[in-house]
């Protein structure tokens, strides 16, 4: 083990810009947790990028290595749970946020937050899905809960996005079928490639009008971008309807009113897989190595470097993401 490590680093300028560059760091610059980890790959999220620019409702302290994902190998453990040498994946609690993440070669974690890497996936195929397909798995597994697969369509919104392509990619494979809502007007083979039956342009979710109830159009949705268009969703939903909601990317203001929930019985459904508990968090990640994991991941992927993530933060920043960004260690 060398000496120092290679890391993403952002610095906040004195003029208050947000800088990330790749730069070598000393290992006591990492917090003395239960497991060091050396990553092998991490992937870029839409928070990460938030992170990397500055955004204090994610990151308060800079410098910073973002990195909400990493998967890799226990080189040390002070836990009977993880020994060294296991293949190990991290999403959420606080990676990446305020604890330095996996844009990096190692991180130092809680054993807590430590998820064994399950029979079924490689480490790559582990980060692919990342985050994202954490998300996806908890937001299908809500939906699935009460909407049987012949009950009719199943929206989803931000569909070239991360959580939204593995949210199409999953609920095809479980045989429901999925319309997939994007602004992205070139992604339709793509979009039909992972599952998608039907594509439609988002706009056709952006009512401005008031009523109250539109036409009951979706069996269930999984909206990942929330403002109007989850407010339109929840208007449209059949009766008894299921929406998730997990994302802000449209807006962070939901603007309904009660008659969709007391005169067609719909449910919203919140998202959260960052404090997700380890119990449901290990049967998640079962189901995305087994029963649940798309049959054709690389699709969906588009590797990077570190040396590559400016450019990859400014797209996901504008939306301009088709699929995961996987972030390889190896790569410079
Ligand atoms: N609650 C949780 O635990 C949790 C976990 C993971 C992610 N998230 C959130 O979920 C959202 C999606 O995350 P992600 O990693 O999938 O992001 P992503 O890869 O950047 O995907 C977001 C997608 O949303 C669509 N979009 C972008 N700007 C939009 C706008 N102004 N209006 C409507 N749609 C827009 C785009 O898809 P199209 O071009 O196809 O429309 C874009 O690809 C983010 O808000 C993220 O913070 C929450």
């Amino acid at each position: 083990m060398n000496n120092q490590f290679r890391g993403f680093l952002v610095t906040q300028s004195e003029d208050d810009r947000f800088i990330g560059r790749v730069v070598e760091q000393e290992f006591d610059r990492l917090p003395d947790n239960d497991v060091l980890i050396r990553v092998h790959y991490s992937s870029l999220n839409y928070k990460d990028a938030l992170s990397a620019k500055g955004n204090r409702g994610v990151t308060r302290n800079f410098p910073h290595i973002p990195g909400i994902d990493a998967m890799g190998i226990a080189v040390k453990s002070k836990s009977d749970r993880i020994a060294k040498d296991t293949p190990v994946l991290v999403t959420g609690f606080d990676l990446g946020m305020n604890t330095w993440g996996g844009l990096s070669e190692y991180i130092c974690v809680p054993v807590d937050w430590i998820v064994p890497l399950p029979e079924g996936l490689t480490l790559e195929e582990a980060a692919i899905l990342g985050t994202a397909g954490l998300t996806a798995a908890l937001s299908v597994d809500a939906l699935q809960a009460r909407i049987q697969p012949n009950a009719g369509d199943i929206l989803v919104t931000g569909a070239t996005g991360g959580v939204g392509s593995l949210s199409v990619a999953i609920l095809a494979k479980l045989g429901y079928s999925v319309v997939a809502a994007t602004g992205k007007s070139d992604r339709d083979e793509f979009l039909k490639t992972i599952g998608a039956r039907e594509t439609i342009d988002r706009q056709e979710l952006d009512d401005t009008t008031k009523k109250a109830l539109l036409k009951g159009r979706w069996a269930g949705a999984i909206d990942t971008v929330g403002g109007n268009i989850l407010g339109t969703i929840a208007r449209s939903l059949q009766y008894g309807g299921v929406v998730t909601a997990c994302g802000l990317v449209a807006g962070d203001r939901l603007t309904t009113t009660v008659y969709p929930f007391i005169l067609r019985g719909i449910n919203l459904i919140g998202i959260d897989s960052v404090q997700c508990p380890l119990a449901l968090r290990l049967s998640m990640w079962e189901k995305l190595a087994s029963e649940w994991k798309p049959d054709d991941l690389r699709t969906m992927v588009t590797a990077i470097g570190l040396s590559q993530l400016p450019e990859s933060i400014e797209k996901i920043l504008q939306g301009q993401i088709t699929g995961r960004i996987l972030v390889d260690l190896a790569k410079h």
